[in-house]
């Protein structure tokens, strides 16, 4: 028998009755409200994808012995519909978090979909929703594409149903004064990924068990933690962002730009790789290396004593860039080469800035998206 694909063409549209008064923007909180309407589809191992349908937010209803409560059969994506100048409405390389998030669900035995098919779903929803997007710079419409298995039973094995939706939470600047630059605490006595895990994907289940470190970098004044992996202490990510470093590499004597190599422990990154593309772009011809490769935190540290290390800043869609300040490691304080009345670096802002100007459409690019 044939299995249904994902067909955007087969959208039903129902409206809410009830549409939400809007929260003024300078009062949002990052993932706490939420617009009039949700986009679901649902597959059955029997028939493939159903029909997608737009109806008003609402709660889920699960039998308490669905597999997504059990098994953790569930994995996730993060993007956001940008304002531009005209009043019209992009996206950010949806083809990115398209192909990321069929490569999560396949690893955990869920379906996977066209992704164009997706992209113009998503496109239709936020049309719907459009009134919620607010329209000044660092703002956006932050959108959570979710699949999770459906299927009563608490055996063990691939999920016969499932439930693909999207739900969007209008949102402001990460940083609403401004960059603000952050210190971390290097934890090695935990590790976030490992070689052969599923590091690289998206999964639900490999963000509940990273809360617990950062609750203790916290309680010794960290913002963030930053995690390592090895014997080596090789530098990976920091709280659920990728990680850049700006050295000036003692061999070489040129400044480099290192973020560690996608081997399968590394979230591959939307912003993560916008950084390096604009990077190789923009930064290599003005004497830049710009290398995807290990670099340990002993190396970090030493970088720092020698006067060697430019910056350190994270990447992500919630924050695009996150400037560190310093890094807390074997008892030291590694300080990260901001002066002290900076609170970002020179690449950082100007990642943040070319980034963002394609994102909101002043830049033509084929990064952004028009729907
Ligand atoms: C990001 O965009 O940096 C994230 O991964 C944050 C998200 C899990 C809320």
């Amino acid at each position: 028998s044939q299995l249904a694909a994902l067909d955007a063409s087969k959208l039903s549209i129902t409206k809410t009755t009830t549409p939400k008064e809007l929260t003024p923007p300078k009062e949002l909180v990052f993932g706490k409200t939420f617009t009039d309407h949700m986009l679901t589809v649902e597959w059955t191992a029997t028939d493939g994808w159903h029909s997608p349908r737009i109806v008003p937010y609402q709660n889920l209803s699960l039998d308490p012995s669905t597999c997504v409560f059990h098994y953790a059969f569930e994995c996730f994506e993060g993007m956001k519909a940008y304002k531009d100048k005209n009043g019209g409405t992009r996206l950010f390389r949806p083809n990115k978090n398209m192909e990321r998030l069929n490569k999560s669900s396949a690893r955990i035995a869920l379906p996977t979909f066209d992704g164009e098919a997706l992209i113009k779903l998503i496109g239709e929803f936020v049309k719907v929703d459009d009134r919620f997007i607010p329209d000044a710079r660092g703002y956006s419409l932050y959108l959570r594409p979710t699949m999770i298995g459906t299927q009563k039973t608490l055996g063990v094995g691939p999920p016969g149903s499932a439930l693909l939706f999207v739900i969007a939470s209008p949102v402001g600047p990460y940083y609403p004064t401004g960059f603000k630059a952050i210190s971390l605490e290097a934890t090695d006595y935990a590790v976030r990924a490992w070689p052969g895990g599923v590091g690289d994907k998206k999964l639900g289940a490999n963000y509940a068990p990273c809360i617990l470190p950062q609750l203790e970098a916290a309680s010794r004044g960290f913002q963030q933690n930053l995690w390592l992996f090895g014997e080596e202490e090789y530098v990976t990510e920091v709280g659920t962002m990728n990680l850049f470093i700006a050295i000036k590499n003692k061999e070489t004597g040129k400044n480099e730009l290192i973020t560690a190599p996608l081997d399968g422990t590394i979230l591959e990154g939307v912003t993560r790789d916008s950084v390096l593309t604009l990077a190789r772009e923009r930064l290599a011809p003005k004497g830049w290396e710009i290398s995807e490769r290990k670099i340990r935190m002993a190396d970090v540290a030493q970088a720092a004593e020698e006067g060697r290390l430019i910056e350190v800043f994270g990447a992500g869609t919630a924050a695009i860039v996150s400037p560190v300040r310093s890094i807390s490691y074997r008892g030291k304080l590694v300080d990260c080469g901001l002066k002290e009345h900076e609170e970002a670096g020179e690449i950082a802002l100007q990642m943040k800035n070319w980034i963002e100007g394609i994102q909101y459409g002043d830049e033509p690019h084929s990064w952004s998206y028009e729907i």
